[in-house]
């Protein structure tokens, strides 16, 4: 195809603002999907995201447009909605020449969207600004066409305005996409260069990797190599999806579509990679390349021990399909046998969590998940710490903690309760912006780790729902953090080890014995359980001692009851956990670690 009949082009929106419906809509108005092929949120593939009503996984469709008797390719890219994949974002947004600002028009803009447009400015987006849902009764399209307006330095009346459910408005939109977006630009005659925004693993096809060509161009049969790697494939397949794969002769200068090499790895495709021809490669990639980096660890772990391979075999599958995912194996006192996982944030933990009770049909019990520390102790060695058992013993002489740049949007009657809670976690203040009289954004940096555990439950109880946040990576600090310690009797529990600032060691101290001292049964002697920082002890409770005796109950001579009973004692003590002396069932565990 011709580079001036091309338009690449993504969608920026909220959740819920009505992308996917959008999507669905411009599908059916330029034919390539009919209405009875239409499913609900046709994008959405994976189970769980319809489930959740999130997209995560970012994919392509090539649409033909009409314009002024011209027939014009449109692509559009979608892009993942959430915090945790920021840097997928960013990929496909690189793939774009411009973008749709997709905002609903009864509620006007969320942080994501602020996040994302800022992605999008940065790149080098032209944006065109939408309103959507404007059939809503309780629309106020004026109102945000304003704040849209004054945010990204356009006229009001320059803000379309549609409805993704009825249709209003989306042909001219896609008219719009044609007049406004630049086409892409590139060289038809240099080594190819082909940015990957997307790999998704395929049970029958392998790894199914999207890439936005900038220059050359890629056929199908020749060996094309991954300039961070330097490794080599055959390009077995090449072609666009419409939204179903329809193989093509090449794919050209600004052209969008996808490659099968035949890998079974996602990690051997790796978005932000650059693709070129293996003969004659380019010399320099494409920039802006990242290794995916999990910011936050859990211990997983089957709640029954024989599972424990199959959550291996498990594990090993997701990885297929998600190249940010790593862990390796992790044996706990409490739990036994389990993985030590890391993950990009707490939604891709939550998303992975599900997706193997659900999927692979395990029960599981995470630790409190955890952010990376750099630690130097007494050695003056600067050590990762991914797991809190991890953290030195003895004199600790710095530790690093990483941190964030936050977006809060929240209407401005919240902004003293926002404070406060930004403040009691040791955020602090950037900026604040009006984006309209009654909406503010708020600029916070924070430590991650005072956000990855209920910062954004707390934030959403405060504000009745109407704040949002977005937040990115941004860079550490040195931080007076501890490792406090459990212990029952004098033993360490490992799975209850936290690393927390100093300030708020002795809360999370008592929390965690009164917790474990309602839930641990009383022993035959008695128990103490200690918050310890190092060897100073900092909180404490008692279990005290009873002498139980099951058949106690049972009086007169019931023979087969008694045996009953004692079987059912039996197989309760499978599942009870030893720390040193004391005998704790392992429900008493997972109920100190749920966090509700
Ligand atoms: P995520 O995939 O979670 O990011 O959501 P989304 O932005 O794709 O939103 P989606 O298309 O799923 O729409 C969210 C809700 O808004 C759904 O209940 C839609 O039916 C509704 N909706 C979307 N567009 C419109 C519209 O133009 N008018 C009205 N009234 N409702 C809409």
């Amino acid at each position: 195809t011709d580079p001036s009949l091309i338009r690449n082009f993504c969608i920026i929106a909220h959740i819920d603002h009505g992308k996917s419906t959008l999507a669905d809509r411009m599908l059916q108005l330029t034919g390539v999907v009919s209405a009875r092929e239409m499913k609900a949120q046709y994008l959405d593939r994976m189970d769980i995201e319809r489930e959740r009503g999130i997209t995560i996984k970012s994919q392509a469709v090539r649409m033909p447009w009409e314009a002024d008797g011209t027939a014009y390719a449109l692509n559009m890219i979608d892009t993942p909605g959430h915090v945790d994949f920021t840097y997928e974002v960013s990929r496909s947004l690189a793939a774009c020449e411009g973008a749709i600002l997709l905002v609903d028009a009864a509620q006007g803009i969320e942080a994501q969207t602020l996040a994302n447009l800022y992605l999008a400015i940065e790149g080098d987006l032209t944006i065109i600004p939408v309103l959507n849902k404007i059939d809503l009764p309780n629309a106020q399209p004026e109102k945000y066409a304003a704040e849209l307006a004054n945010l990204i330095g356009c006229e009001p009346e320059e803000v379309l305005k549609v409805s993704g459910k009825t249709g209003e408005g989306v042909e001219a939109l896609l008219d719009e996409v044609i007049k406004q977006l630049p086409a892409p630009v590139g060289e038809a005659d240099a080594p190819a260069r082909a940015m990957i925004f997307d790999s998704v693993y395929d049970t029958y096809r392998g790894v199914v990797t999207y890439v936005r060509v900038v220059d050359g161009k890629l056929e199908p049969r020749e060996r094309i190599q991954m300039m961070s790697t330097g490794t080599t494939h055959e390009l077995l397949e090449i072609g666009v999806s419409s939204p179903n794969p329809i193989p093509s002769k090449g794919l050209g200068v600004g052209e969008v579509g996808y490659l099968i090499t035949g890998v079974k790895d996602v990690r051997q495709s790796k978005v932000g990679d650059t693709v070129t021809n293996s003969l004659k490669p380019a010399t320099d990639s494409l920039g802006g390349y990242e290794e995916p980096k999990p910011m936050v660890f859990s211990g997983l772990y089957p709640l029954d021990g024989t599972d424990y391979p199959a959550l291996r075999d498990a594990l090993d599958k997701l990885q297929l399909n998600d190249a940010a995912l790593i862990y390796e194996p992790e044996t706990s006192v409490a739990l036994g046998f389990g993985f030590r996982v890391g993950f990009l944030g707490l939604l891709h933990l939550e998303i992975t969590r599900q997706r193997l009770e659900s999927e692979f049909n395990l029960d599981l019990i995470s630790t409190a998940p955890n952010v990376v520390y750099e630690v130097m102790g007494e050695d003056k060695q600067l050590i990762t710490v991914t797991n809190p058992s991890e953290f030195p013993d003895g004199k600790i002489l710095e530790v690093h903690e990483p941190m964030v740049a936050a977006t809060i949007l929240a209407p401005s009657e919240f902004i003293g309760v926002v404070m406060e809670l930004c403040q009691s976690r040791r955020g602090t203040m950037r900026g604040m912006d009006y984006l309209s009289e009654d909406r503010v954004e708020m600029r916070y940096h924070l430590p991650l780790a005072e956000i990855v555990f209920d910062f954004f439950d707390q934030l959403k109880s405060r504000t009745r729902g109407y704040a949002s946040l977005d937040w990115k990576a941004d860079g550490e600090q040195v931080a007076d953090l501890v490792k406090v310690d459990i212990l029952l009797q004098g033993d360490t529990v490992d799975a209850f080890s936290a690393i927390t600032h100093r300030d708020k060691a002795y809360s999370y101290g008592t929390m965690m014995t009164s917790k474990l001292r309602e839930l641990i049964p009383r022993q035959q002697f008695e128990v103490p359980i200690q918050a310890a920082i190092g060897s100073r002890i900092i909180a404490r409770e008692n279990i005290r001692a009873i002498r139980k005796d099951v058949l106690a109950k049972c009086y007169g001579g019931d023979i087969s009851r008694k045996r009953k009973l004692l079987e059912k004692q039996k197989e309760g003590k499978k599942r009870m956990k030893m720390v040193g002396r004391v005998e704790v069932p392992q429900e008493a565990f997972i109920a100190a670690l749920s966090t509700d």
